[in-house]
């Protein structure tokens, strides 16, 4: 019980605190995510890691690929709880995103919501997103 309120308030003064939120985040990304992802998001596509950079915000801004950024188990099945995987997400949009445009970020309700619904098959989610943000150029 106290665990769980104290866990609370360190979310909530995460997200009040964009300093410490983006150090947090920043500190989480090198931990969780950068040894598969590198910093710069760009991933080792040869090996099956994509370059998330350039599809970042279109996914983003569509509903099924706000769930797929979330479920693909280095997101859902992280040690991060909701709250800090919620300042991770937001982050990585801000930071790694290419291009001059922008996505609603996420709130720890949206990530709470999409962890729990488990994604059959990532690499057919993606394909499918890919063909709704841009029809035609799937690669
Ligand atoms: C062990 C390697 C590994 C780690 C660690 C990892 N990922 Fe991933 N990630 C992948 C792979 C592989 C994919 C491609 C989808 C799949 O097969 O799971 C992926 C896909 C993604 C995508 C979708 C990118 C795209 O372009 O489609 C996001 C977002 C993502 N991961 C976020 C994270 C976050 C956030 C973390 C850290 C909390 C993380 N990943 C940790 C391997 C990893």
């Amino acid at each position: 019980m106290r665990a769980k309120l104290l866990s609370m308030v360190v979310g909530l003064c995460l997200l009040a605190s964009p300093a410490l939120a983006t150090e947090r985040a920043q500190a989480d990304y090198m931990v969780h995510c950068q040894g598969c992802h590198l910093a710069d998001g760009s991933g080792f596509p040869e090996r099956g890691v994509p370059d998330m950079r350039s599809v970042l915000i279109p996914f983003a801004q569509i509903e099924e690929g706000r769930g797929y950024l979330i479920q693909v188990p280095g997101s859902s099945l992280s040690s991060l709880s909701d709250e800090r995987l919620t300042v991770l997400i937001n982050w990585i949009l801000q930071e790694l995103a290419q291009g001059s445009e922008t996505a609603e970020p996420y709130s720890i309700d949206e990530v709470t919501h999409w962890r729990a619904i488990p994604l059959e098959d990532p690499g057919v989610a993606r394909a499918r997103l890919l063909e709704m943000i841009s029809p035609g150029s799937n690669d």
